[in-house]
């Protein structure tokens, strides 16, 4: 079982697909363990895009995450960092396919709704980054075996 952090990014809270882009991982089978609204602080959002720090677009990319609140969440599951990434599709909204989260709902790059780790070792800094472990609240769904 891995955990990642997935987090609705400003434009997702502001058009209101909250709602509808946690349904999309529920409807994957993946179990939810923990969710918040957030306003991002402007170190909060330099540490958690520190892979990004002196690209062209890092000012840009910090300045986005903290222009309004953002839905942080800590999911788990089996290869959820590699099927979440599927889920939400590619980075680019020209390569994000049509039943994918960007596919289906972002029209331009920077807005591209959600954000999820892609890698073990991030999704355990990303989730120290936005939450207390107390907050973390794993339990057992009935039905798991079925998934
Ligand atoms: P995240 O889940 O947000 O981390 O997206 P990602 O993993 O699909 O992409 P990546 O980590 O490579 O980039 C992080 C974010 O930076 C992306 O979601 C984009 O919003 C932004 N970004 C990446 N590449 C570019 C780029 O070339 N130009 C601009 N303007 N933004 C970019
Ligand atoms: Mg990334």
């Amino acid at each position: 079982m891995e955990r990642t952090f997935l987090m609705v990014k400003p434009d997702g809270v502001q058009r209101g697909l909250v709602g509808r882009i946690i349904g999309r991982f529920e409807d994957k089978g993946f179990g939810l363990i923990a969710g918040k609204l957030v306003q991002v602080t402007e170190a909060q959002a330099k540490r958690h895009y520190a892979e990004h720090e002196g690209k062209p677009f890092f000012d840009e990319l910090v300045g986005f995450i903290t222009s309004g609140p953002v839905f942080a969440m800590v999911w788990e599951g089996d290869d959820i960092i590699t099927l979440s990434r599927m889920v939400i599709g590619k980075t680019k909204v020209t390569e994000a396919l049509p039943g994918t989260i960007r596919g289906d709902f972002a029209a331009h790059t920077p807005f591209n709704l959600i954000h999820g780790s892609d890698g073990v070792e991030s999704a355990e800094r990303e989730i120290a980054n936005f939450f207390a472990p107390q907050e973390l609240v794993p339990y057992t769904r009935s039905v798991s075996s079925w998934i």
